[in-house]
């Protein structure tokens, strides 16, 4: 029997990441190919226009597995019993700004959307925050959203992961398919540590250590870390716009693997409320290693954590206090 649709909201629709999202969606990038969807998209009204210019290409494209099409600038039209909402909306960084430029704008849009998801979504809405400060942002709209289950609001931080698996397969000459296992922990900004400690590579003799395959330490502890965590900012120089395709490509990896489950053996990072471990102080929203299975997400328990890496993920914890005491200031 035919899959009921479900419904899936992308804010900020009308934007560069919107615009190569809501097609990954509805040919089943995200939620697998038998799955119909409906789109919701919201915009704000002066990007009315060509958000309803998305949605007559949408028609155009005749997907097969798209059911709907809802396009508004009315926040609660856009919520009404949405399954799943990736928070694309706000203002994106220009080239020399940190993402924390951005805050004052951007989590005041989140208090406001908390309320609006919170009062129309269904009631088991699966949230996932883009916009940056992404962290931050998923943290005050979890705060002005009591109701939703905190388990349910995430933030993207598999931009980060992917860029990782990218790092060392460039580096290794082996397919990013056969690197697993690296982490991302703490925030999407320039203090998150990507860390391969106990990242593997599939080699034809078996699983090896990335270290091991890589074996360059230096590397490693040095260039690697800094590319991944200055990779958006390269790419802004570079395109004069913030990340856009790879973005939504992962948006659509993270929502995939949280409803559908990770593969056995394999982990990946998501922003997901700290509840303590590793040490991470309780109440900001961190990336950590998660698996998946039954749409639900578990943080992997157990890992150890060298001197090197404590000391990188308490700087990126600091900054994470740090800028929810920002938010509120801006609130
Ligand atoms: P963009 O400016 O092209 O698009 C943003 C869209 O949001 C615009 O159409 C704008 O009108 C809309 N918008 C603004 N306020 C809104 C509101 N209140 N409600 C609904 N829509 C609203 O930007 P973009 O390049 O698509 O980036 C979007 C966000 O994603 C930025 O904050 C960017 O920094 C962030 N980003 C995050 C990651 C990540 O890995 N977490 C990666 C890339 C970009
Ligand atoms: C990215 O990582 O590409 C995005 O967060 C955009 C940015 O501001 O860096």
């Amino acid at each position: 029997m035919a899959k009921q649709p479900v419904r899936v909201l992308v804010t900020g629709a009308a934007g560069q990441i919107g615009y190569a999202l809501v097609p990954m969606i509805a040919r089943g990038v995200m939620l697998g190919p038998d799955q119909p969807v409906i789109l919701h998209m919201l915009d704000i009204p002066p990007a009315a226009e060509s958000l309803n210019g998305v949605k007559m290409e949408l028609i155009d494209s005749a997907f097969p597995l798209l059911k709907g099409v809802i396009a508004t600038t009315d926040v609660e039209e856009a919520c009404k019993d949405v399954n799943i909402a990736v928070m694309v909306g706000g203002f994106p960084r220009k080239e020399g700004m940190e993402r924390k430029d951005v805050m004052s704008k951007n989590v005041s849009i989140y208090k406001s959307q908390a309320s609006a998801l919170e009062k129309c979504a269904a009631k088991d809405v699966k949230v996932l925050v883009v916009a940056n400060p992404a962290n931050t942002n998923a943290l005050i709209l979890k705060e002005f959203a009591p109701s939703i289950p905190d388990k349910n609001i995430t933030c993207l931080t598999r931009l980060d992961h992917n860029r990782a698996l990218g790092q060392i397969s460039e580096r290794t000459g082996f397919q990013v398919s056969d690197v697993k296992n690296v982490i991302i922990w703490g925030n999407h900004s320039s203090t998150q540590y990507p860390d391969v400690n106990h990242a593997v590579v599939i080699t034809p003799k078996g699983e090896k250590p990335v270290r091991e395959v890589v074996n360059d330490d230096e590397w490693l502890n040095g260039p690697f870390i800094t590319t991944v965590q200055q990779r958006g900012a390269a790419i802004i120089k570079a395109r004069k716009l913030s990340s856009a395709l790879s973005a939504a490509s992962s948006a659509c990896d993270h929502i995939r693997d949280w409803v559908l489950g990770t593969p056995k053996g394999t982990w990946v990072s998501m922003g997901v409320l700290s509840d303590g471990s590793y040490k991470v102080p309780k109440g900001v929203i961190y990336s950590f290693p998660v698996t998946c299975a039954n749409g639900e997400w578990s943080i992997v328990q157990g890992l150890l954590i060298d001197g090197f890496s404590r000391t990188k993920l308490d700087a990126t914890a600091d900054e994470l206090i740090e800028e929810k005491e920002m938010a509120y200031s801006c609130l």
